[in-house]
C-alpha cells in the first residue's frame, strides 16, 4: 500500500475535514502517500487528484464543510462510470481509496470494491441513517444546530404565544428530529418512522393551551411531510395558526462539535490502519463507543431500527 486516495461524496457534513486531516496525517506518519480527490466521484472521473502534505490539512479540524469539496454524480451510477474510475485509480497507482459519505456514496464504493479497488467507507452524513453504526459524522453537530434554533425560536414563540413548526433534514431518517426534539423539549416530534393523526396533534395543542402553555414547538422531519402541509392541516382541523421555520442547509454547516471531531479523527486514522493491514471493502463505524468495521455490503444491508423507546420517552416528557 503506497498511495491512498480520499474523497468526500454526497451531502457534506461537519467533521468531514477532521476525517480528511486524520487520513492525511496518519498516512504520512506511516510513510504512505495520500492524494486528495476533489469533488467526490465527479472529481475522480475528471482526475482532480493532488498529493496532500501535512500542511494541506492544517487549520481545518474546526471547519465545517469539506476541504476536498463534494458532489453528486449521476455518471458514477453507470457501469461505464465505475469502469472509468477504476482505470483512473490504476493509472494514478492509487492502491486504496477512502470514501467519506452516506449510503449512496457507499453504494459507489461497493461497486469499486467489486472491481478490485481496496476501499474503505467512513460514514459522513448528518442524517445518521446508516444502521451499522450508532452515529455518523456530522449528526451530533446537526442535532446541536437544531437545538440552538429551538432555543431561539422558543423565545419568540413564547413572547407571541404561538405554535411553531420547525422542519429539519434527515431525508428519510427521523434521528435529527428525535434527538433534537427530546433535547429541546419539543411538544411534538414528527418522524417518517412513526405515523400520527393531525387530530391528536391538535388535541395536544389544545390540552396545553388549557393548562396555560404559552407556546408549542413541533419538530417535523422532512421525510414525514412538509411544514406547509402540516400548517394547513392544523389550521383546517382546529383553526390553530402556526409559524414555520425550515432550517434547511443551516444543519449542514457550522463548526463540528468535539464529538464529531473526535469520531472523525478516530475513523479517519482507522481507515488508513485497516488498508495498511491489507483489509478492504470495509465500512468503519462506532458501536457502544467502540470503533468497528464491517463489510460494506453488510453495512448497506442492515436496516435502521427506529429508537421507539426514545420516541416514547419524548412523548411522555412533553405531555
Ligand atoms: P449520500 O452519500 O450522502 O447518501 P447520495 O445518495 O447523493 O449521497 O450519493 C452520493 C453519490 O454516490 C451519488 O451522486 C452517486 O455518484 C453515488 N451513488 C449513489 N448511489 C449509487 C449507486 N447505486 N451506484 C453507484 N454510485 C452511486
Ligand atoms: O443526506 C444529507 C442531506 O442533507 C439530507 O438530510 C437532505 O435531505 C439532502 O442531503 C439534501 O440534498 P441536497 O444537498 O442535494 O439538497
Amino acid at each position: 500500500m503506497h498511495k491512498i486516495g480520499v474523497l468526500t461524496s454526497g451531502g457534506d457534513a461537519p467533521g468531514m475535514n477532521a476525517a480528511i486531516r486524520a487520513i492525511v496525517r496518519n498516512g504520512i506518519y506511516n510513510k504512505v502517500k495520500i492524494v486528495g480527490i476533489g469533488r467526490g466521484y465527479t472529481g475522480l472521473l475528471s482526475e482532480e487528484i493532488n498529493e496532500m502534505a501535512i500542511s494541506s490539512v492544517g487549520d481545518i479540524i474546526h471547519r465545517g464543510g469539506t476541504l476536498l469539496k463534494t458532489s453528486r454524480c449521476e455518471r458514477f451510477r453507470t457501469d461505464e462510470g465505475i469502469q472509468d474510475a477504476v482505470n483512473i485509480l490504476k493509472k494514478h497507482s492509487i492502491d486504496g481509496l477512502v470514501v467519506i459519505g452516506g449510503d449512496g456514496s457507499y453504494q459507489g464504493a461497493y461497486k469499486l470494491g467489486l472491481a478490485g479497488i481496496n476501499v474503505m467507507g467512513i460514514p459522513g452524513t448528518i442524517d445518521n441513517d446508516l444502521a451499522y453504526t450508532d452515529y455518523t459524522i456530522g449528526f451530533d453537530t446537526a442535532v446541536n444546530t437544531v437545538l440552538n434554533s429551538i432555543s431561539n425560536i422558543r423565545d419568540t414563540s413564547m413572547s407571541h404565544e404561538k405554535v411553531t413548526i420547525i422542519e429539519v433534514m434527515g431525508r428519510c431518517c427521523g434521528d435529527i428530529a428525535l434527538y433534537a426534539g427530546l433535547a429541546g423539549g419539543a411538544e411534538s416530534i414528527l418522524v417518517p418512522e412513526e405515523k400520527y393523526e393531525v387530530a391528536k396533534i391538535c388535541e395536544k395543542l389544545m390540552q396545553g393551551k388549557r393548562r396555560g402553555k404559552t407556546h408549542n414547538i413541533i419538530i417535523l422531519a422532512e421525510g414525514r411531510e412538509s411544514a406547509n402541509d402540516l400548517q394547513k392541516e392544523i389550521l383546517e382541523h382546529a383553526g390553530i395558526e402556526s409559524r414555520i421555520t425550515v432550517l434547511g442547509y443551516l444543519q449542514r454547516g457550522g463548526t463540528p462539535t468535539a464529538v464529531d471531531r473526535i469520531l472523525a479523527s478516530k475513523m479517519g486514522a482507522r481507515a488508513v490502519d485497516l488498508l495498511l493491514a491489507g483489509k478492504n471493502n470495509r465500512a468503519i463505524g462506532i458501536k457502544d463507543n467502540h470503533l468497528i468495521d464491517v463489510d460494506i455490503m453488510d453495512a448497506l444491508a442492515q436496516k435502521k431500527v427506529f429508537d421507539r423507546e426514545m420516541y416514547n420517552l419524548s412523548q411522555i416528557l412533553s405531555m
